[in-house]
């Protein structure tokens, strides 16, 4: 992926709930200019100004939202414990955080925005029976977008992690000569789990032989899980998994030639991802730093959005709007 030169850039864009930038830098390696983002979440956003830019801006979104500068597309991977399958599947009803699609309405409605790229879990399109995700679509037709959306699996892009996201590019309907935008094919898959480990592990990384019956283990008689390890696509990396201890939901590895070097005799060649090793399952670049606690970067990197999958979305919307764009509202020089 090659970042493109700023003078080069043309379409200005705005990020919602940006995270780290899993979308944004997606966005930005596709030749877009990420002008404005936002989260409330302190850490996130210093991990956001240490790699991507300083265009951030640290607070909530209700009372940032009227700072927002002029742009043509608006992104955002909008809080989706309201919608995915592990929350209390409260939908709209999440007085906190089901309402922020209400946001994002306001946000387009009030900048006339050309278009929105929305990303969010797999089962926002089923919540509800289907209800939840027909409102939303309904709501950004009434305000002028025709909706397109794909769930998208990250290994189809380049990354050995399976994460199916549902993502939506709607487009203004009188922004754009034609209305059908096509989601970018899948690629080969030429990487494992195994290729991208790092050479150099340290010991906290491996489990000890206390806890490795629990980790590696079959649950207990009411919830009996199957352990797996060592696979060749890592299970979806999220958020909480620097509290979780399965083998059956997190990731572990086999690591003979890491363990060679411990002295400590507790432990076994048992390991769990390091967070660098996340950080190349979501595909964020090689020149990253972390600036924040393992457990901060395990939730960071488990909430991001793949920059593979952003980046091959983007790169579809550049040739889309180049070709059927009617007028911008910035060119940069
Ligand atoms: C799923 S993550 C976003 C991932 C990110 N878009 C990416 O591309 O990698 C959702 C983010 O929304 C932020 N968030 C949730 N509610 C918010 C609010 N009311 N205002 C601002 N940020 C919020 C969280 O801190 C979290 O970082």
């Amino acid at each position: 992926m090659e970042r493109i030169k700023v003078k080069d850039k043309k379409y200005k864009v705005a990020s919602l709930f940006a995270g780290i930038g899993g979308l944004d830098l997606g966005f930005e390696f596709a030749g877009f200019d990420v002008v404005w983002a936002n989260d409330f979440d302190k850490y996130a956003v210093e991990t956001y100004r240490a790699n991507v830019n300083d265009n951030i801006v640290l607070g909530d979104i209700r009372e940032v939202m009227d700072e927002i500068p002029s742009h043509d597309i608006l992104i955002g991977g909008f809080p989706c414990q309201p919608f995915s399958t592990f929350g209390k599947l409260k939908g709209f009803k999440d007085k906190e955080r089901g309402t922020l699609f209400f946001v994002i309405k306001e946000i387009l409605q009030k900048n006339q925005t050309k278009v929105v790229v929305l990303e969010n879990v797999k089962n926002i399109v089923n919540h509800d029976g289907g209800r939840t995700f027909k409102r939303i679509l309904r709501e950004l037709d009434e305000i002028g977008y025709n909706c397109f959306y794909q769930i998208l699996n990250s290994q189809d892009y380049g990354v050995p992690q399976r994460r199916n996201r549902m993502f939506l590019v709607g487009v203004r309907k009188n922004s754009f000569n034609t209305e059908s935008f096509a989601f970018p094919d899948k690629q080969e898959l030429t990487v494992t789990t195994q290729d991208i480990l790092d050479k150099d592990v340290d010991e906290k990384y491996f489990i000890s032989k206390k806890l490795e019956a629990t980790i590696l283990g079959y649950g207990t008689k009411g919830y009996m899980v199957k352990p797996t390890i060592d696979q060749p696509i890592s299970k979806t990396l999220c958020a909480t998994m620097h509290k979780m201890h399965r083998a059956s939901q997190d990731n572990y590895v086999t690591d003979k030639v890491n363990f060679k070097k411990i002295k400590n005799d507790n432990k076994v060649a048992v390991r769990k991802l390091t967070p660098n090793e996340c950080r190349k399952l979501q595909g964020f670049p090689d020149e990253w730093t972390q600036v924040v606690s393992d457990t901060q970067a395990y939730k960071q990197f488990g909430n991001a959005v793949t920059v593979n999958v952003a980046y091959a979305v983007a790169k579809n919307l550049m040739q889309y709007m180049d070709a059927n764009i009617k007028e911008i509202a910035y060119c940069a020089e």
